[in-house]
């Protein structure tokens, strides 16, 4: 059987292989907590989950949705753009229900990217948007994210030669994996960036709904002119545990919105119509539900950084995601380091290197297991890390 050049272009996905392995160990009985993948282990708020039983009661969501999206959804996701950020959209033009930010994500290569175009990544950055501009015929062009300036690209250090091919920027403030928060002045910049060198940011604001410490993180659209440049991938998956349910939107520029339906309508049939309900039902009435999910996952932040710096690893305080971001223990790379956690103490952790070249030298913890659970597996890290 021959696979395509394309789909021998990219590494297999992190958590893939990640769960080959957690599954191997448990198969031998072994007790593996997984602070790999951020999956929120608490159940989707119940206001959500009733409103899809009833809508999924109505004959009327059964059959093929269109991929425009519900009136009822495109209305939410605009009176929570008002209300949340107090950015202005239109529900008509400016806004498209995706499955998912990362299905999101990959399809805009698709629909901006051609063979000797490029897309703006960050090093480290969600896989997604270094895969998807090589699944795209593209090449992804690795900008550093550096702890010494916030893990704000550094804009103008990108080469003339890479400035020209490229079409796409990918920006994503909460952070993942350093869990950074939007650097001051970054959003301005990108919006001069991107009118400077004709190019579309798109920002993926999938952690703007879990944040600690009193922060309250903006949307990208709110910088001015942004829209002119920019769209917004906004996921329900983080901040209102639901990441099955494949819930997102794009949001922002017009046109850009209209390139990634037009590509949509040839690939899949949209989101399911009690599914789009459910989410704008979130969207309405989950604000309270976001603010107890941030408080869980600020007292667990809490808890791992205080136990690292207890043994001497020092850490910067997360103020959004659902990660901490910290440094391996002299000696060791991302991935020797994660391996022996792995063997020693039945702990995964993601090697920063899966992040990017600028990821090595770190590892991602995950906060999504319980508190018992997750204080287990820092006490499990405190003697790997001791002994
Ligand atoms: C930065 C970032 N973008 C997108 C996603 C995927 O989100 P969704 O579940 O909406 O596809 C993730 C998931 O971990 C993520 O960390």
């Amino acid at each position: 059987m021959r696979l395509s050049a394309r789909l021998d272009r990219i590494p297999p996905y992190l958590f893939a292989q990640l769960e080959q392995k957690i599954a191997a160990k448990k198969a031998e009985g072994i007790d593996v907590i997984s602070l790999g993948i951020g999956d929120p282990d608490t159940p989707t708020p119940a206001l959500v989950v009733d409103a899809l039983c009833e809508a999924a009661r109505d004959p009327g969501t059964h059959r093929y949705p269109s991929n425009r999206g519900r009136a009822e959804l495109r209305e939410a996701v605009a009176g929570f753009y008002e209300r949340r950020f107090g950015v202005d959209l239109d529900p008509a033009t400016e806004i498209v229900p995706a499955l998912g930010a990362k299905e999101c994500i990959f399809n805009l290569n698709l629909a901006f990217l051609d063979p000797g175009d490029a897309a703006l990544a960050s090093d480290p950055g969600y896989p997604v948007y270094t895969g998807g501009p090589l699944l795209a015929g593209a090449e992804p062009v690795l900008v550093p994210l550096q702890p010494d300036h916030g893990f704000a690209p550094d804009l103008d250090g990108v080469a003339p030669s890479d400035r020209e091919r490229a079409r796409l920027l990918y920006l994503n403030y909460p952070n993942n994996p350093t869990g950074a928060v939007a650097p001051d002045g970054l959003f301005e910049r990108a919006v001069e960036f991107a009118r400077a060198n004709d190019l579309l940011v798109v920002h993926d604001a999938s952690y703007t709904e879990t944040t600690f410490d009193g922060y309250v993180a903006p949307s990208f659209l709110a910088t001015p002119g942004a829209k002119e440049v920019a769209v917004e991938v906004f996921s329900l998956s983080k901040g209102y545990n639901m990441t099955g349910w494949r819930s997102a939107a794009i949001v922002g520029n017009a046109s850009a919105v209209e390139a990634y339906w037009r590509l949509k309508t040839n690939i899949d049939s949209g989101m399911f119509d009690a599914a789009q309900l459910a989410a704008a039902a979130a969207l309405e009435r989950g604000d309270e539900a976001a603010r107890e999910m941030s408080a869980i996952y600020q007292r667990r932040r809490d808890l791992v950084c205080d136990a690292l710096e207890e043994i001497g690893v020092l850490v910067s305080r997360p103020r959004g995601t659902i990660y901490v971001w910290a440094p391996v223990p002299e000696g060791h790379t991302s991935a020797s380091y994660c391996e022996l956690v792995l063997e020693q103490s039945a702990v995964v952790l993601s090697p920063g290197s899966a992040y990017g070249p600028n990821g090595e030298g770190f590892f991602r913890i995950s906060l999504t297991v319980s508190d018992d659970r997750l204080a287990e597996a820092v006490e499990r890290l405190r003697s790997s890390l001791v002994a």
